[in-house]
């Protein structure tokens, strides 16, 4: 068992509504499928008890974190201390005109899925993005058709204090690749929306689709872009001209299809893909000067 057992921590969980474990493996909830495990995994039914365990851990001091598709983290092979607050069970979407609320837990292409069949445009976007929506905020995701937050219009979040509050947008600085949230954690997004034929919306999110298939390695266990782009370039093709395509740590390799996705081919650990990151980011300095900035989330380090 792992140490974070504190008994007061045990006890106040107790009395949350939904799935309390205790000692949970990680890595299957990553897109990467790499990680060891949380100290405490919680799974709460309703927005008050997620609110809650926010309010146990700032109460008590002990570390949390917050899970969303797992599409955008490596975890450390030793796991994480605390509470992993895992929001998946709040997916409601609830539509009111042009406007569509979904919980932080909705996964991104079911929202595409249900806007678009509701002659609802905008979203798609975001097509191809494997996140949940309280991910794709924090994490402000997007292409090069646009952002999370460009059709956002408010946020349900509960403060590192376990308040729960409604905001605007002005509310927070998001950026490229970054939501601005400063440690809010998500529990409703509500998008402002555009009428439009449930065709017009398809066709627009298979091109989408067509053009990232042809360039991603979407089927492989990845992060997505290991990297931000530096202002004015790609880091794909920075990595690309160093003949980083090459290289690889143990189990986890450069993509030879896209030079910005590294993939865990099986059994690869996080010290494998950390030091990749190194060597990789050390290659791109000595060849062009650049010094990559990490887009993916690193939990445990
Ligand atoms: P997670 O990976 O679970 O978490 C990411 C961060 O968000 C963590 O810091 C976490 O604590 C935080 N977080 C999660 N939920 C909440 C919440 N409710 N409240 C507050 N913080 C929260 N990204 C792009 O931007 N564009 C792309 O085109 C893109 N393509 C991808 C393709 C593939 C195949 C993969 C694997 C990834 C891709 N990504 C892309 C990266 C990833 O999908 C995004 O970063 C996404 O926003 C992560 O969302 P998630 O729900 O999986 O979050
Ligand atoms: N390139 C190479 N070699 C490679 C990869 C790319 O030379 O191995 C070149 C391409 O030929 C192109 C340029 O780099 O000239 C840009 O490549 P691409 O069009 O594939 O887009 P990207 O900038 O690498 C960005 C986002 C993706 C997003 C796509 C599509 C970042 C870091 N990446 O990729 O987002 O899906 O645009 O909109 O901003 C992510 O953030 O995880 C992600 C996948």
């Amino acid at each position: 068992m792992s140490s974070d057992g504190t008994p007061a921590l045990a006890t106040a969980l107790q009395g949350i509504r939904g799935a309390v474990r205790q000692d949970v493996a990680l890595a299957p909830f990553t897109h990467l499928r790499i990680g060891g495990n949380a100290d405490w995994f919680v799974e709460p039914y309703a927005e008050e008890d997620a609110a809650r365990v926010v309010a146990i851990c700032h109460e008590l001091g002990a570390p949390i974190h917050i899970l969303g598709g797992g599409s955008n983290l490596v975890v450390a092979d030793s796991g994480v201390r605390g509470v992993v607050l895992y929001l998946g069970n709040l997916n409601r979407i609830v539509r009111d005109g042009s406007r569509v609320t979904a919980g932080a837990g909705c996964t991104l292409p079911s929202l595409l899925r249900t806007t678009k069949d509701a002659g609802l445009a905008g979203l798609e976007r975001l097509t191809g993005i494997p996140a949940q929506v309280g991910g794709a905020v924090a994490m402000n995701a997007g292409t090069r058709d646009g952002e999370t937050f460009d059709q956002l219009v408010s946020l349900t979040v509960v403060e590192r204090d376990g308040t729960i509050a409604v905001r605007g947008p002005d509310a927070f600085s998001p950026s490229y690749r970054n939501g601005g949230l400063g440690g809010a954690i998500v529990l409703q997004a509500a998008f402002e929306l555009e009428n439009d034929s449930p065709q017009a919306i398809f066709d627009r999110f298979s091109a989408s689709l067509k053009a990232r298939n042809a360039t991603q390695p979407v089927t492989q266990r990845s992060v997505g872009c290991v990297f931000q782009n530096p202002a004015g370039d790609a880091a794909g093709r920075l990595i690309e001209a160093s003949d980083g395509k090459s290289m690889a740590r143990g189990a986890v390799t450069v993509s030879d299809l896209h030079a910005n996705y590294f993939l865990n081919n099986g059994g690869g650990s996080a010290a494998d893909f950390m030091a990749l990151v190194a060597d990789v980011r050390s290659r791109v300095r000595d060849r062009h000067g650049v010094e990559l900035e990490l887009e993916v989330q690193l939990w445990g380090f």
